[in-house]
């Protein structure tokens, strides 16, 4: 069986810069996948790549074993493939509430359909995923006035909104408070097993995606450099000598 995520030999540059070179992996259906590497090792270009935000230069992505690196964000997220961004994109003169209704309005392509129509039980998840997600009391304020680490957790709750089958999160925990990151941590769990959603997972913080994932891949100047189970990936001095050298 294939994985339901297959990226190989994914090269993009722009201009001079080669954010990406010849890059293979692969995200089985329902484990936790980590992406790790130094600022600037073309993390966030290749998830980019994977929902179609921009075109890659060359190589294949499958999802499903369908061919999506020609297809548009719209149509890649249609099939189940969604990412949540290292800056939050959420709407900070809407309610909680309103941002999550909207999330999935925007999957259909049909905005005005949020306040003409809402679908009955879609208010109720609503509410249901806001409190998964520990923000039910403020489902009421505007998102505008959430602190950042809870603008992320908002973000992380629209994007379940729209049940994906691969959610890919940029950086879920920066700017995070360190008490809320287990929390985070847990409620990322419970989205894989009890929802049975696949993640594929960019982080910065080492703690944490030694905890979370089962099979971490490390860039270094856009190129894959190592992948391996939390302990290797550890261990390894390439990678050791990537995050020292970067800063
Ligand atoms: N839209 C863009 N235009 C030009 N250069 C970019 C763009 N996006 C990323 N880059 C460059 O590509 C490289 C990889 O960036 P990025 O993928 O954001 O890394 P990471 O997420 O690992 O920090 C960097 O050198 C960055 O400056
Ligand atoms: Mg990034």
């Amino acid at each position: 069986m294939s994985a339901l995520l297959e990226v190989k030999n994914v090269s993009k540059a722009f201009g001079g810069v080669q954010a990406n070179s010849g890059i293979s992996l692969e995200v089985p259906e329902g484990k936790i996948i980590g992406l790790i590497g130094p600022n600037g090792s073309g993390k966030t270009t290749l998830f980019s790549s994977i929902v179609g935000y921009h075109p890659i230069d060359s190589g294949s992505i499958r999802f499903e074993g369908s061919e999506i690196s020609k297809m548009r964000v719209r149509q890649i997220a249609r099939r189940g493939l969604l990412r949540t961004f290292q800056q939050t994109r959420i709407y900070g003169g809407m309610t909680c509430v309103q941002n999550m209704l909207i999330s999935t309005s925007m999957r259909d392509q049909t905005l005005g359909r949020l306040f003409a129509s809402q679908k009955s039980g879609e208010h109720g998840r609503a509410e249901e995923l806001l409190e998964f997600v520990g923000l039910y009391q403020k489902r009421h304020l505007m998102a505008g006035d959430l602190s950042f680490g809870q603008q992320k957790l908002l973000e992380f709750a629209m994007a379940l909104m729209n049940e994906p089958r691969l959610l890919m999160l940029d950086e879920p925990t920066a700017g995070i408070n360190p008490t809320l990151i287990n929390g985070l941590i847990d409620r990322l769990k419970h989205a894989n097993t009890t929802f049975g959603i696949t993640l594929f997972v960019i982080e910065h913080n080492m703690r944490v995606i030694m905890n979370l994932a089962e099979h971490i891949y490390c860039l270094a100047h856009g190129e894959l450099l190592a992948d391996g189970k939390p302990e290797e990936i550890q261990n390894d001095q390439r990678v050791l000598d990537a995050y020292l050298g970067a800063h």
